[in-house]
Order: C-alpha cells, then structure tokens, then sequence
C-alpha cells in the first residue's frame, strides 16, 4: 500500500476541515508504514486504533458544523459516516481474527483510501461550498 498525499481535489476550503483531514491522512500512512514493514501485530494495532479513534471525532465535528450550519444533506452525510465507522470496525476485527494479512493491507487501500477520497472530494468539498456561499468560516482550532 502507497502512501497517500493531501492534494488540492481534497480542498474544502474549511480550514479546521481541511486541517483534518491531513491529520486523517496521515494516521493512514502511520497505519500503511506500520502494515508495509511488519512493524508487528501491537504497533498495527495501535495505528489502526489511533486511525479509528481520530474518524469518530474528525466526523462527529463535521457533523457538529453541518448541523449548526443548516446543510440540508445532513442525514445523509451522517449515514455515510456510520458506514465508514462500521467498515473500520470490521477491519479491526478482521486484524484480531486474522493478523496483518495481504488482504488486510489491500482493504485499507481500497475501502479507507478510494472511500476517502472520494467522499472527500465530492461530498465535503460539496459542504465547503455550501459554507463558502454563506459566507461561514471556520478557522483551525489551535
Ligand atoms: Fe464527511
């Protein structure tokens, strides 16, 4: 699995949103540097659960502002989210049951990165054009 870099299809225009999602990314690359040198069952683990952890709260903020915002696709977001959240979920477990396989590796190419871009680049940008037509900004929270 290649490392995956934050390019500017990926600009929401949000800066807190933005913010995060590099730090999304780069616990993806903590979690396909852990897989790609065998860093060991623990390590991969630990990077899978930072990865988890850091989803829940980066999604429960966005969703936070598209609430407070008004964003009409709200609920819909939301489901996207929760089948994003049970997709980790499923891949945690898939990590207990059956270590880092191959097919481990390849799911997280697959279903966490082309899900995230994808989701990134059309539906979040989306959002940011909604707020930047409002005239909304939300700055990173230092
Ligand atoms: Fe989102």
């Amino acid at each position: 699995m290649k490392e995956i870099t934050w390019t500017k299809d990926l600009f929401v225009g949000i800066e807190l949103i933005d913010e995060q999602h590099k730090m999304l990314i780069s616990h993806l690359n903590d979690l396909s540097r852990a897989l790609s040198s065998q860093q060991g069952p623990a390590k991969i683990a630990s990077t899978l659960n930072f990865l988890i952890d850091y989803t829940h709260f980066h999604f429960t903020e966005e969703e936070k502002h598209m609430k407070a915002n008004g964003w009409p696709e709200l609920e819909n977001h939301k489901k996207m989210h929760a089948a994003f959240k049970a997709t980790l979920a499923n891949l945690e477990e898939d990590l207990e049951e059956e270590g880092a396989t191959q097919a481990l590796a390849d799911s997280i190419d697959t279903l966490l990165v082309k899900w995230l871009f994808e989701h990134i680049s059309e539906v979040d940008v989306a959002f940011g054009q909604f707020l930047k037509e409002k005239g909304v900004e939300i700055p990173e929270e230092k």
